[in-house]
Parts: C-alpha cells; sequence; structure tokens
C-alpha cells in the first residue's frame, strides 16, 4: 500500500496548494477514510481565508466528505473495513460541556470541526472519529451523498425541527448549494413552497426543483409577494447576505419564523415591529449531528432528492472553490478523487 497520500491543504491565507502527505494510523476511537468524494460548501471559504475561529493553518478544508473505511483505530466497533461512510462538519463532541451533557451535540463548546480543528476531506484520506460518521446508503452515489452531509442536512434539520404543518407557507431564500437542496426538501415534506433567488436565471431550475413559486428579488419586494399570499410560515435564509435577510421578517405570518442558517459576514437589520407585532421570531440553525446526517440521507432515498452537482478531480480544487465563491456553480461542486473514479463516480475532467 501507498505511504503517502494527496490532500489539497490551506498553507496560507487564500491559498489551496496539493500537497503529498504521509498516511497515519487512526488513534483510539477514530477510523482512516479512503475519500473518494467531498463537496465544496461555501463555510469552506471560513477555512480558505483562514478566519474560522480556532483555524490554526496549513490545514485541508471539507466537511462534506464520502469515503470508504481502510482502517480502525482502538476501541472502534461499530463500523467496518470497506464500509461507505460519510462526514460533515460538526464531527465530535467533547461529551462534557454543558450543551453536551443536555444531550445538544451539534452546539458543543469543544467539537471537531472537519476542515477546522481537523484535516477535512480535500484529500485522498482523512482521519475522523468513529463516533461522528454516518452510514452512507447504497442508492446513493458518493458524489451525490457528498452534499447531503452539510447542505442537505442543513436545510433539512432546520426544516423539520421549525414547528411546521404539512400545507404551510415556506420560502428558501437563496438558491445556492444550500438552498437548492432547502427548496427540494421543503416541497417533499410537504410545503407550499417559495423559493427566493436575485434574478429570473434560477427561476425554471427552482420550479424543476420544486418550488411552487419563484419570487425574483431584483423585481419584486420577496416580503410583499409573500404577505399577498398570506404571509411565510417559516422562511429558511440560505444567502450569505445579512441585508437580504433582515427585510425578509416582514414577509412572515404571525408567529412566522425566519430560520437563519447563512452566515454572512455583515450585519442583519432588524425592524423591531413585525418582530413584536405578530410575535415573529428569527434564529439561526447549524447543521446536525452524524445520526441527522442518516435521516438525511434516508428521507433523500425515500424522496427521490439529489444534489445537482458539478464534479472536478480533487487536485483541481482552488479551481472549483473560485468557482462556487463565484456563484457559478449549479449548485455544489465535488470533489472527486482517484479512489472516487475507480469506484464509478463520474468526474468532469
Ligand atoms: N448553518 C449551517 O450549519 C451552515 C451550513 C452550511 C453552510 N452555511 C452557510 O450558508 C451560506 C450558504 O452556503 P452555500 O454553500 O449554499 O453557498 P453558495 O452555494 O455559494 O450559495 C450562496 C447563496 O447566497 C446567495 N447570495 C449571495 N449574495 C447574495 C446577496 N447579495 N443577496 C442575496 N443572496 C445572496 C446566493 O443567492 P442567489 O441564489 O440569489 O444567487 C446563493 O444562494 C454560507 O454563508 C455558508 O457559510 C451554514
Ligand atoms: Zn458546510
Ligand atoms: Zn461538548
Amino acid at each position: 500500500m501507498q505511504s503517502t497520500y494527496k490532500a489539497v491543504e490551506v498553507s496560507a491565507p487564500g491559498v489551496l496548494r496539493v500537497v503529498e502527505r504521509p498516511i497515519a494510523e487512526p488513534g483510539a476511537g477514530q477510523v482512516r477514510i479512503r475519500v473518494e468524494a467531498c463537496g465544496i460548501c461555501h463555510t469552506d471559504a471560513a477555512t480558505v481565508t483562514g478566519v474560522y475561529p480556532g483555524l490554526t493553518l496549513p490545514r485541508v478544508p471539507g466537511h462534506e466528505v464520502v469515503g470508504r473505511i481502510e482502517a480502525l483505530g482502538s476501541g472502534v466497533s461499530k463500523w467496518k473495513i470497506g464500509q461507505r461512510v460519510g462526514v460533515g462538519l460538526i464531527a465530535g463532541e467533547d461529551g462534557v460541556c454543558q450543551p453536551c451533557r443536555r444531550g445538544d451535540m451539534v452546539n458543543c463548546e469543544n467539537p471537531v470541526v472537519s476542515g477546522v480543528t481537523a484535516d477535512g476531506g480535500y484529500a485522498e484520506v482523512m482521519i475522523a472519529e468513529a463516533r461522528a460518521i454516518a452510514s452512507v446508503p447504497d442508492e446513493l452515489t458518493s458524489a451525490d451523498a457528498a452534499p447531503l452531509l452539510c447542505a442537505g442536512i442543513t436545510t433539512y434539520n432546520a426544516l423539520r425541527n421549525a414547528g411546521l404543518r404539512g400545507g404551510d407557507l415556506v420560502a428558501v431564500q437563496g438558491i445556492g448549494g444550500l438552498g437548492h437542496l432547502g427548496v427540494q426538501f421543503a416541497r417533499q415534506m410537504g410545503f407550499h413552497t417559495v423559493a427566493i433567488g436575485r434574478g429570473r436565471d434560477k427561476e425554471k431550475l427552482a420550479k424543476d426543483l420544486g418550488a411552487h413559486i419563484y419570487i425574483d428579488t431584483a423585481a419584486e419586494d420577496a416580503a410583499a409577494v409573500l404577505q399577498r399570499m398570506g404571509g411565510a410560515k417559516a422562511i429558511l435564509a440560505t444567502g450569505t447576505s445579512g441585508g437580504a435577510m433582515g427585510p425578509l421578517v416582514s414577509g412572515l405570518a404571525a408567529r412566522g419564523k425566519l430560520i437563519v442558517v447563512g452566515v454572512p459576514g455583515d450585519q442583519i437589520q432588524l425592524n423591531a415591529f413585525p418582530l413584536v407585532f405578530g410575535g415573529r421570531s428569527i434564529y439561526g440553525s447549524l447543521t446536525g449531528t452524524a445520526i441527522d446526517s442518516e435521516d438525511t440521507l434516508a428521507f433523500s432515498v425515500l424522496e427521490n432528492i439529489r444534489p445537482m452537482i458539478e464534479t472536478a478531480p480533487l487536485e483541481q480544487a482552488a479551481d472549483a472553490y473560485a468557482r462556487m465563491m463565484q456563484g457559478k456553480a449549479r449548485f455544489r461542486m465535488v470533489l472527486v478523487t482517484k479512489d472516487g473514479v475507480a469506484r464509478g463516480v463520474k468526474n468532469a475532467a
């Protein structure tokens, strides 16, 4: 077996470069995964630019990882060599902080974060905590499963935990990696589904993904359109602009919720009136745990939900990342390794 593997690391802020690294053995409670595919999430920008709290460089980004287990650390009993698994962003909890002790592992105060505190999936090999990996069903290709492990779980969990009922008017703002999956989940969960984007170019795609209605914010005031429809019970804000999020509160029905999953760099400005008069609320939602990932994957198989992806070889990570940052990806860039190709994952180049 080879003693080294290829990885793409952030060596300095803004610099993604291909490197060769020695293969390490997994520690106690860990597994070593032979990576087949890894999605490129917008959150990777916080690693690439070096701003993610707690990050030290060099670091391999990537937290939408699918591959096969090739080595087990001591004490790992649940998983088997050869099993196909996935790793998301929050990839291990400490088990001792207050949120953990209350069973709220996703909000662990000292988590293992793929691509931030530990090397992630822009690589041929990744070491992961066995307690935080998810089993990947056979129905999904590795390239299709990968985006479901962050973009998918984040939107799926936010929607399913929002206290909504079938038929509720639910809007998804931002039709990117997260949003294009959010639209599919909202539709398949039985909601009256509205997609909110900028410009007409994504309208057909959004409707093909299941949106009943598309609102173009370049031409219309999204909040006013939603109010004409009776007001949204929830708006899932996935975009990277805080300026675009605040005004959406006025599009909510009484008791409606603006669920923030996008993490813009700018502030979200809020007007107190629609919050107070109508009891509307705004809160954030952070991805989910490994078992939530398994739920996301299972629901996607059940309802035939798949990400729309563009694949690229691992070695072209920098170009693929740039394409995502430019908003050109439709809708998720997925890096495929040589093992992924050998296992039948199709690659664009
Ligand atoms: N909460 C979590 O656990 C979690 C998990 C993953 C990602 N995230 C965050 O979610 C956000 C989206 O990630 P992604 O991977 O989906 O990114 P992406 O594929 O790059 O998509 C970016 C989205 O932002 C929208 N956008 C960009 N500029 C905008 C503007 N000025 N006004 C309105 N919308 C704008 C785009 O909307 P259009 O469709 O109109 O072009 C697009 O839908 C990022 O901030 C990421 O860090 C959070
Ligand atoms: Zn992500
Ligand atoms: Zn904890």
